[in-house]
């Protein structure tokens, strides 16, 4: 979910939805507003798009300088208008909106019905936050929230207002991102940057278990022991203009242009004139790098997959040997972690609840905490002892792609770096796998220029309802993403799965007219690839085949072939995942598909 709060002398309605569009990423099945007008807090929310609630204010007249939003993505309830946020107490007094899961709100719930009588109009955790606070207040608003929060659990950020203070915004932080922008006479709240973009640079990073209190002309931050806290102005650098589309019919498809440029800022940002990589945010040193005998990289979704390529380059480069795990399974089957551990948290936002618990779970324990994040302050950052940012840009649309890339390059970077520091690569190794590095933007835009070729394979191929993908070693963690990417945004079924494991089962499904894409850009399991291409193809399948420049041998055995670059069989996930984004966009674009917002899917998932 999204929250965004403001408090000052404009009108609060546009402010609030121009903020809530910004945070559509993080959720959109309903949308709503409480703003305070004429001595009343008037709530209206409904189920679907911010552009319906928007659409809905445009009706009536509602005028303040206060007020509160909410966009969500439904965990407790459905999403509907009643489940929608803000919430409020029975008298529509106290109006709240809140991101995050309150793990205990059903005993919460028992005992408030059991003291105040049945007032629940939905069937949200959220509401019993404000019933909660309604039962503490005592004409203090700041002092009921901070009763209230002592008998949470869970995670939350929430926004609060109240009629009879009408002089002020409370906010709470715990595990769920939020942050404060300052203006001259007004003040925001929000769970991310871009919602205040267009009205101030100047932001407070809020930090976990602090309660802000926010009035038009000021705001004061103070910790779990009521006590007033000190916090730096963070000022944010980059564009606004760099969240927008820029033309493109998606965020998606501009994105994937973005490709080349990400990758190019996170390489070249990394390597002196000598091509040494330096890494600023990151203090490990030689005698701590020996003593980690185990590392973790823990994620999920896209950044899980490029996960799976770290694995394979610490292995390879550092001798180190690496686990990946889905970070929602990582803290729950009490790994082996202790102070030689080294943990590597790998995200594009850096606020994904299941990698935040895992890397807490880490630290716990006593492993070393390194991030691979792109949002810079953002949670995940903050907690890690190391962080190594991608230099993506922000990325809003849901199916991740730039920041993928751009893991990819930094899993490189970091496994050379671990590397040249123990010694288990010559000089001469890491100098070729650099050169070849710094090829891969031109390499990757050799691709995009050529995505005519794969629009009108996706044109052919769009109604195909079962897809498989294809690939031995390096290959299979492209195809996991390849998949991925394909169900998010086109709603097609489809599995990847280890070329060699197809015969012990999958291979069952395969019949004719079945779509496969197989990857075959492995050297050395090249001619293995072929094999498994024809056992397909003999039980019906069409197969698109990606290949290198030059191993034309494919084209006998698949029906269409797309051909990356040439580079090292180490680093070909870097280009080969490039053609399957643009497929799965042109698939989704051909079944008129939302790609930028698919269905029940979130930007950043902040529960559990
Ligand atoms: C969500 C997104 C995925 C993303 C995953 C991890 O599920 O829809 O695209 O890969 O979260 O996000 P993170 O921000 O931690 O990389």
């Amino acid at each position: 979910c999204g929250i965004v709060g403001y408090i000052g002398e404009k009108e609060v309605a546009p402010i609030l939805i121009e903020g809530l569009s910004k945070l559509e990423y993080r959720g959109y099945d309903s949308a709503g507003v409480a703003i305070f007008d004429q001595d009343e807090i008037k709530v209206r929310k409904f189920k679907g798009r911010i552009s319906i609630l928007e659409e809905n204010l445009q009706k009536e007249t509602i005028k303040g300088t206060l007020g509160i939003g909410h966009t969500r993505w439904a965990t407790h309830g459905e999403p509907s208008d009643r489940n929608s946020h803000p919430h409020t107490n029975c008298s529509g007094s106290i109006a709240l909106i809140h991101n995050g899961i309150i793990e205990n709100y059903m005993k919460l719930k028992e005992w408030l019905i059991e003291v105040n009588g049945d007032h629940f109009q939905s069937e949200t955790d959220s509401e019993v936050i404000a019933h909660l606070i309604d039962y503490f207040y005592d004409g203090d608003l700041l002092d009921a929230v901070y009763k209230a929060i002592d008998k949470m659990e869970g995670a939350y950020a929430i926004g609060v207002i109240c009629k009879d203070e009408p002089d002020k915004i409370v906010a709470v932080r715990k595990d769920s991102p939020l942050i404060v922008g300052l203006g001259e006479n007004e003040n925001f709240i929000a769970s991310d940057i871009p919602a205040l973009l267009k009205y101030t640079r100047d932001i407070y990073l809020i930090e976990n278990d602090e309660v802000v209190l926010l009035t038009k002309e000021g705001v004061k931050i103070f910790n779990e022991l009521r006590q007033e806290v000190k916090r730096d102005v963070f000022k944010v650098t980059w564009d606004a203009e760099a969240a927008e589309k820029e033309g493109y019919a998606h965020f998606m498809m501009k994105e994937i242009n973005e490709q080349p440029r990400g990758v190019y800022e996170t390489l070249h940002r990394r390597l002196d004139k000598e091509d040494n990589i330096v890494l600023d945010g990151i203090k490990i040193t030689k005698e701590d790098l020996d003593k980690i005998n185990k590392v973790y990289i823990v994620a999920c979704g896209t950044a899980y997959h490029a996960g799976l390529v770290g694995k394979y380059a610490i292995e390879k480069f550092a001798k180190i040997p690496v686990d990946v795990e889905v970070a929602s399974e990582f803290r729950y089957r009490d790994p082996f972690v202790d102070e030689n551990t080294l943990f590597i948290a790998v995200s594009q936002s850096g606020e994904t609840l299941d990698t935040l618990a895992a890397l807490r779970e880490a630290k716990r324990k006593g492993a070393r905490i390194l991030s691979v994040v792109n949002v810079v302050g953002s949670s995940v950052a903050r907690e890690s002892d190391d962080v190594f940012y991608t230099w993506a840009g922000p990325e809003i649309a849901v199916a991740s792609t730039k920041a993928y890339t751009t893991q990819l390059i930094s899993m490189y970077l970091l496994s050379l770096h671990m590397a040249m520091t123990k010694g288990t690569l010559t000089e001469e190794q890491y100098k070729a796998y650099i050169k070849e590095l710094k090829e891969m933007p031109d390499k990757i835009q050799a691709i995009l220029d050529d995505h005519e070729t794969i629009q009108q394979l996706a044109d052919e191929q769009f109604n195909n309802e079962n897809v498989f993908y294809i690939g031995r070693g390096l290959d299979v963690t492209v195809a996991y993403e390849g998949s991925l990417k394909l169900k998010e945004i086109s709603y097609i079924h489809s599995e990847a799965i280890a070329a060699g494991e197809l015969k012990h089962g999958t291979i069952a499904l395969i019949e004719e007219g079945r779509l496969v894409v197989a990857l075959a850009t492995q050297d050395k399991l090249y001619d293995k690839m072929l094999s498994n291409i024809q056992e397909v193809r003999a039980r019906g399948a069409y197969v698109i085949g990606v290949a290198k420049k030059g191993n034309k041998e494919i084209e006998k055995s698949a029906d269409k072939v797309i051909y990356i670059p040439d580079t090292l069989d180490e680093l070909t996930p870097i280009l080969s995942v490039i053609p399957l984004q643009i497929l799965a966009y042109y698939i989704a674009v051909a079944r008129g598909c939302d790609v930028d917002k698919p269905k029940n899917l979130a930007k950043s998932v902040t529960v559990e």
